[in-house]
């Protein structure tokens, strides 16, 4: 595979690049998959090592994305608009059925998280709409509509470990009784009403988490299936590896690494190979904040298929 196609058309800088390469060990001539192929950072170096007889799927559920890789990576890769847990089918119908490799980067890309149109950040003022494919399902702001206040408290209480999570959904149903809370700021501003601002010195806040963090982290993983879709992945890619092949999963918070965790440990299919979470060092994480919160977690397949 030749990576020499590949533009840098991304703002996002893949996180714990030298520990994918060491842990994945990806050699020439293998197959691999990047089921979250993103702004193509990881795809990159994995066509790298796989070298021109290698094969690289890349996928991403978002289909704007997969359109830019499809003009970036068409020379290195095979690049495929679906959800990660569908690997299975689109190895298949590729002819190619098993890989050496399977990589996983969760969450969103900086990309996505810069694009005001999208409502994942909750510094814009576009429609919170928060969907990765923006073809399935309903964007954030018509859910809020709707969804009834027990409901969006556990929600924000599960996913987004927000402790003001009740006071939160309960100014949100109130809000939504004379104006829909269409907008990320709205959202941000009626989120800063009801949490206390973080002071800058204090035990019991973090200095650097914004108030509205934890309630749009939690919207978005509900909006997508994110933690469904990690575990139905979970139980279906194991299947897909080659003997010996590898799982490697970056995961960005508690919920997302505990199922990993569980998972790799419980499934006779694989052998956990790393015992502890592999996270960035000092250099990278000088350079690239987004690899504060990252966790690889990698296992291998040690059954006979
Ligand atoms: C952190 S970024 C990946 C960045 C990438 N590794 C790189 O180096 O540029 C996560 C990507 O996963 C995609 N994504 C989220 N859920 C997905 C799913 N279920 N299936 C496939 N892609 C998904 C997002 O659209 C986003 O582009």
């Amino acid at each position: 595979m030749d990576s020499s196609s590949i533009q840098p058309a991304t703002v996002h800088v893949p996180v714990l690049p030298q520990e994918v390469l060491q842990w994945g060990a990806a050699a020439a001539e293998q197959t691999w998959v990047d089921g979250t192929a993103g702004g193509g950072g990881h795809c990159r170096l994995l066509a790298d090592a796989i070298g021109p007889h290698g094969r690289l799927l890349a996928m991403d559920r978002d289909s704007q994305v997969a359109e830019k890789l499809t003009k970036q990576l068409s020379a290195s890769a095979t690049v495929v608009h679906d959800s990660y847990e569908n690997v299975p089918e689109q190895l298949s119908a590729l002819g190619w059925h098993t890989a050496h490799g399977i990589l996983l980067d969760l969450g969103l890309s900086s990309d996505q998280l810069a694009d005001r149109q999208r409502g994942f950040s909750f510094q814009s003022d576009g429609d919170l709409d928060m969907r990765f494919d923006t073809s399935q399902g309903e964007p954030v702001w018509k859910w809020l509509q709707h969804v009834n206040e027990k409901t969006l408290a556990d929600t924000i209480y599960q996913f987004g470990e927000e402790r003001f999570s009740r006071r939160i959904a309960r100014r949100i149903v109130e809000t939504r009784r004379t104006e829909p809370i269409r907008k990320a700021d709205q959202l941000r501003e009626l989120i800063y009403r009801c949490v206390p601002r973080p002071r800058s010195r204090g035990p019991r806040t973090s200095p650097r988490l914004d108030p509205a963090t934890r309630t749009f982290q939690a919207l978005r993983i509900q909006i997508n299936d994110e933690l469904g879709i990690l575990k139905r992945a979970l139980a279906r890619l194991p299947a897909c590896l080659e003997p010996d092949g590898v799982l490697l999963i970056i995961s960005f918070h508690s919920l997302e690494d505990r199922l990993v965790k569980y998972a790799f440990r419980d499934d006779p299919r694989l052998q956990v190979v790393t015992k502890k979470p592999v996270q960035a060092g000092e250099d990278e994480l000088q350079a690239n904040s987004r690899a504060r919160s990252a966790k690889l977690r990698v296992a291998r397949r040690s059954d006979s298929p």
